[in-house]
């Protein structure tokens, strides 16, 4: 199953995939590309392993995307902290077969301008006792797809910002890995 990885951030998400591709436990994936739409530190960590990355510019992300994708025949889009929203036509184009993670239990703390630091400040404001992050097919609607699976874990009294992103790239790793293993069993 050859992948694209979509990211605009740190890349701790894309560490991870990298990590369980060398060690075998995706052992059917391929990851044929990075894609980013801003200079951030998951460039270094692509290159640093040779994988074709692009830096694509924001306002023609979809479009321009479009072409790489196809020339290599990808079997499955991963938005792994991808930020800019994508166009309606791509997501109808590729829906089915891009999956996003996202730092919260969706429905809850989703949606537009719900990502990184905000979806935990938001967690904390509303007293919750338990949070996590989702896995989930990516339609028009943000954060609104079919989810494919959450982790959860349980808010400590006194627990900040930090803790909860801590929290978060726990579960995260260790659901985001599951999911693309599946599909790539499926
Ligand atoms: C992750 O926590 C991911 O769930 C979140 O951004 C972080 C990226 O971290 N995504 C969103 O908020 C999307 N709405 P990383 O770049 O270190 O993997």
């Amino acid at each position: 199953m050859k992948i694209a990885i979509f990211v605009s951030g740190g890349g701790t998400n894309l560490q991870n995939i990298i990590d369980e591709v060398e060690s075998g436990y995706l052992q059917n994936v391929e990851i044929s590309m990075v894609m980013t739409d801003r200079d951030c530190y998951a460039i270094e960590r692509s290159l640093d392993k040779d994988i074709r990355t692009y830096v694509l510019d924001r306002k023609s992300f979809s479009e321009d995307a479009e072409h790489n994708l196809i020339d290599e025949e990808i079997d499955l889009i991963v938005l792994a902290g991808f930020l800019t929203i994508l166009s309606p036509e791509f997501t109808a184009k590729w829906g089915s077969k891009m999956i996003n993670i996202h730092p919260s239990l969706l429905p809850k703390f989703g949606g537009k301008g719900m990502y990184g630091k905000k979806v935990h400040k938001a967690v904390l404001e509303a007293n919750e006792s338990v949070s996590g992050a989702t896995v989930h097919y990516v339609t028009a609607g943000v954060d609104e797809g079919e989810i494919i699976t959450q982790g959860t874990f349980e808010i400590e009294q006194g627990d900040q910002v930090a803790d909860l992103q801590r929290k978060v790239a726990e579960v995260e790793k260790v659901i985001l890995i599951e999911a693309i293993k599946k599909i790539s069993e499926s």
